[in-house]
């Protein structure tokens, strides 16, 4: 935005001192002045001679003249050079900003010196600076592996295509299902990618949802398959009223079952889904039995396209954004997501959300 030029904060200070100073030395003349008047007669003896009160003061004029035009010069150029010293360190904040600007998120300020309100503005702007830095690095890595992903099912689907036309003793009905199978995953793909950015819009109208409910939905829905699996669900909790988009909810809801299910062992696993209500927020947690899962692993498996150790060749291979699409959801309701690895297997995963708090006189 463009903006009128007006008086430099140097200049101003400058200004400012020099007119402090000036004001002092005015009423400390003034005073004199004043003390003169009252209390000296018109004529005083003194030794050698007479003291005329008028000449006296005609000296005194002259000499507060002199007193004020070296105060002016002093004020000035000591204004002039303390400002200048006291605002070196916005100079410096200013390169820094207006690199940032032309998009060199790498550089920090780093003031030297002690506390104060300058070292404070730039360690601010500084902190920000990192974190802008990370996002944009964490975006950047997030379209390089989406691209990735995405031009995997097309390379297969090209490759097959290119089976169908050049080789005469294809098998039709196999490609078609390959072709089906890749093209499936694609879909699954994208649409996981648009419902990743749907979340991270926060564009939805809060509702009342209950956690418990959306928990019964989410282990009905994929009974079938946890029985495909041999696992056994089991689902319990209170009524746990929370604020926000009842889809979005779901959908976390049905991908932490979903992979509590398919990340489980090969046989006898066993779900288990929570809901509670604590002072202030509500309570989601999912656990499952499974593989050992180290700590340093698990702090990474909610990130884009992170598979846990092994990649899984089944039927219901993820696109590795469930858990990505579950801390956006949890993100973008104000709540957090913490992950456990169990002993001696498996995983505890905890959504904590803030609690609907019921008004006076309603119903929860
Ligand atoms: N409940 C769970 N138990 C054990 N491991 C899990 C669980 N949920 C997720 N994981 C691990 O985290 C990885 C990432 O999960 P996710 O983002 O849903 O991707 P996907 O399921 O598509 O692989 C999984 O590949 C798996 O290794
Ligand atoms: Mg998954």
């Amino acid at each position: 935005m463009p903006r009128a030029p007006g008086l430099s904060v140097r200049l101003r200070l400058t200004l400012s001192y020099a007119g402090f100073l000036m004001l002092a030395g005015v009423l400390l003349l003034a005073a004199v002045w004043f003390f003169t008047l009252r209390h000296l007669p018109a004529y005083t003896d003194v030794e050698g001679g007479v003291l005329i009160r008028s000449t006296l003061l005609s000296d005194l004029a002259s000499a507060a003249g002199v007193v004020m035009a070296v105060l002016l010069v002093f004020g000035l150029v000591g204004g002039w050079v303390l400002a200048g010293r006291m605002l070196a360190p916005l100079t410096r904040i200013t390169d820094v900003t207006r690199m940032a600007t032309n998009g060199s998120l790498s550089h920090r300020i780093r003031l030297p010196g002690r506390q104060d309100e300058f070292r404070e503005l730039a360690d601010a702007f500084d902190t920000m600076l990192a974190r802008l830095e990370a996002h944009v690095a964490e975006q950047r890595r997030f379209a390089a592996n989406a691209s990735h992903e995405l031009r995997t099912p097309l390379a297969i689907s090209k490759a097959l295509l290119e089976v169908a036309r050049t080789d005469p003793d294809h098998d039709t009905g196999e490609i078609i299902d390959r072709l089906h199978t890749v093209n499936t995953r694609a879909i699954d793909l994208t649409e996981a990618l648009l419902l990743l950015s749907r979340a991270e819009r926060r564009s939805f109208t809060p509702e009342r949802v209950d956690l418990s409910l959306l928990a019964e939905e989410a282990t009905e829905t994929l009974l079938p398959l946890a029985e495909k699996r041999d696992v056994t669900l089991e689902t319990y909790g209170e009524i746990t009223p929370a604020l926000g988009s009842p889809a979005l909810l779901l959908q976390l809801t049905m991908n932490l079952v979903q992979n509590a299910i398919i990340h489980n062992l090969p046989r006898q696993g066993k779900v288990r889904v929570h809901t509670e209500r604590r002072p202030r927020t509500v309570v989601l947690v999912v656990e499952n039995t499974g593989d050992p899962i180290p700590p340093p692993v698990a702090a990474t498996l909610t990130e884009p396209f992170q598979r846990g150790t092994e990649r899984v060749h089944t039927d219901h291979a993820g696109v590795g954004l469930g858990l990505a699409i579950v801390r956006t959801i949890t993100e973008a309701h104000n709540g957090t997501l913490t992950l456990t690895p169990r002993r001696p297997g498996g995983l505890r995963i905890i959504i904590e959300l803030p609690a609907l708090q019921a008004r006076p006189g309603t119903a929860i």
